[in-house]
């Protein structure tokens, strides 16, 4: 009887993604979060509109994950985190019907939400351990780990922006006051004014702080700003604070580390320069090291989720904090990046350093959300039989031209 009516229940949540899915989500600008939050915030807008909303991003995703190999969706690890997204998937529709005037209902949406973004706080690393535990079993298969890189990166940026809508809705409704006592002037996690260079200081004391810890020493900063606008004031920008403050904590954690590595030996360590520049339409921010840098074929697998060259951090925490292990640094800092339409890139120069650059766009109204959407392109990812390249493939013994008469 239980098993009957559980089966007919997840028949029914099947239908409800089924539906919820074949919607696009709708990506927001930071001008939107913004002017949302300091004119008009009212807690029954910012209810009707997750309550659509969030399934909406929910069921997009969900769908993507039912097209993972079925080993990786066998494993303990995935299976958790599909039923954390069933659970919350469930949640929020429990809301469908209910009527926003009451307030009774805002006020258990607002509970059920907090709810939600705890039950998702570790979805990072245990979706990291499925896939090790998948690796371990299965090996590895070019063409899997394509479309597992291709899935986490648009699950986790499908993550952030779920996280982003949780947050708003949160920090501007969860308590009696609208602002954040942390954060005064901030609208939810937004800056109107967010000082570029304060958070780049922070971000490289607290990197700093862990480099002295492990290394004994620590490159020094040397921080220039140019503002193309010309009036001499430092830089800010609108933006998320705590997304700019992941991105440049991670640059220098990966910068500090190569220094180190490179000159640990030595008496003084070359310093790390940042720059900030801001334009008319980007914010860059560019963090150099003279760490010895890292040859251009490695590039691109620096972005790969499961790619580090540091020895995996203790699971109890003995040893002195690390500044590397998991290998999720830069994927991770670049879809914050990529989330409002910037993006990361590294450059270096192998023998010599590397340039990190963050690109964030500079006008708030062009700062648009970059959200994964479930549809024939998405499932053709997942789908396609890789074929041969397209390129020729250099043998590797060369070509014996004395085989080759003229005619
Ligand atoms: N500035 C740099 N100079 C030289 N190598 C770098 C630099 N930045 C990154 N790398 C290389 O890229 C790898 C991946 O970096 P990433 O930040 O993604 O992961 P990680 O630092 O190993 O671990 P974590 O997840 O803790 O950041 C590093 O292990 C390192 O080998
Ligand atoms: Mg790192």
């Amino acid at each position: 009887m239980r098993l009957l009516r559980f089966l007919r229940s997840s028949v029914s949540i099947g239908k409800d993604i089924d539906y919820y899915s074949r919607f696009s989500p709708s990506p927001l600008s930071i001008k939107q979060f913004l002017d949302f939050g300091s004119e008009n915030a009212c807690e029954k807008t910012s209810f009707a509109f997750l309550r659509q909303e969030l399934p909406v991003r929910l069921a997009n995703i969900m769908k993507e994950i039912n097209l993972l190999p079925d080993n990786l969706l066998r494993t303990p690890s995935v299976r958790l985190v599909q039923s954390w997204y069933m659970q919350s998937f469930q949640d929020i529709l429990e809301f469908k019907d209910k009527n926003a005037d009451d307030e009774k209902v805002t006020y258990d949406f607002t509970d059920a939400v907090i709810k939600i973004r705890n039950r998702h706080n570790d979805v990072v690393p245990t979706m990291a351990q499925g896939v090790v535990e998948y690796k371990e079993a299965y090996g590895t298969d070019p063409v899997v780990s394509q479309n597992v890189q291709y899935f986490l990166d648009r699950f986790y940026m499908s993550r952030i922006s779920i996280r982003m809508l949780l947050n708003q809705h949160t920090l501007l409704f969860g308590g009696n006051v609208k602002v954040n006592p942390a954060h005064p002037k901030q609208i939810g996690s937004i800056d109107p004014h967010c000082g570029v260079s304060e958070v780049i200081r922070d971000a490289y004391e607290n990197a700093r702080n862990l480099c002295d810890r492990y290394y004994m020493n620590s490159p020094e900063l040397i921080l220039e700003e140019f503002n193309a606008k010309g009036d001499g004031k430092p830089i800010t920008v609108v933006y998320v604070p705590s997304h700019l403050y992941h991105m440049v904590f991670e640059l220098f954690k990966n910068a500090m580390r190569a220094t180190m590595e490179l000159h640990g030996d030595s008496m003084e360590c070359p310093p790390i320069h940042a720059q900030v520049a801001l334009g008319k339409e980007d914010l860059t921010v560019r963090v150099c090291d003279r760490g010895g840098g890292v040859p251009l074929r490695k590039i691109d697998r620096l972005f790969t989720y499961t790619y580090s060259t540091a020895p995996r951090p203790s699971i109890d925490g003995s040893r002195a904090a690390p500044l590397a292990g998991y290998g999720h640094g830069l994927p991770i800092s670049r879809l914050y990046a990529r989330y409002f339409q910037g993006d990361l890139k590294l450059y270096s120069l192998e023998g010599y350093g590397t340039d990190a650059v963050i690109y964030i766009r500079a006008l708030s109204t062009e700062s648009i959300e970059r959200l994964p959407v479930y549809n024939k392109s998405a499932w053709k990812h997942y789908k396609t039989i890789h074929e041969a390249d397209d390129w020729c493939v250099p043998s590797k013994e060369p070509k014996d031209m004395t085989t080759f008469r003229s005619v």
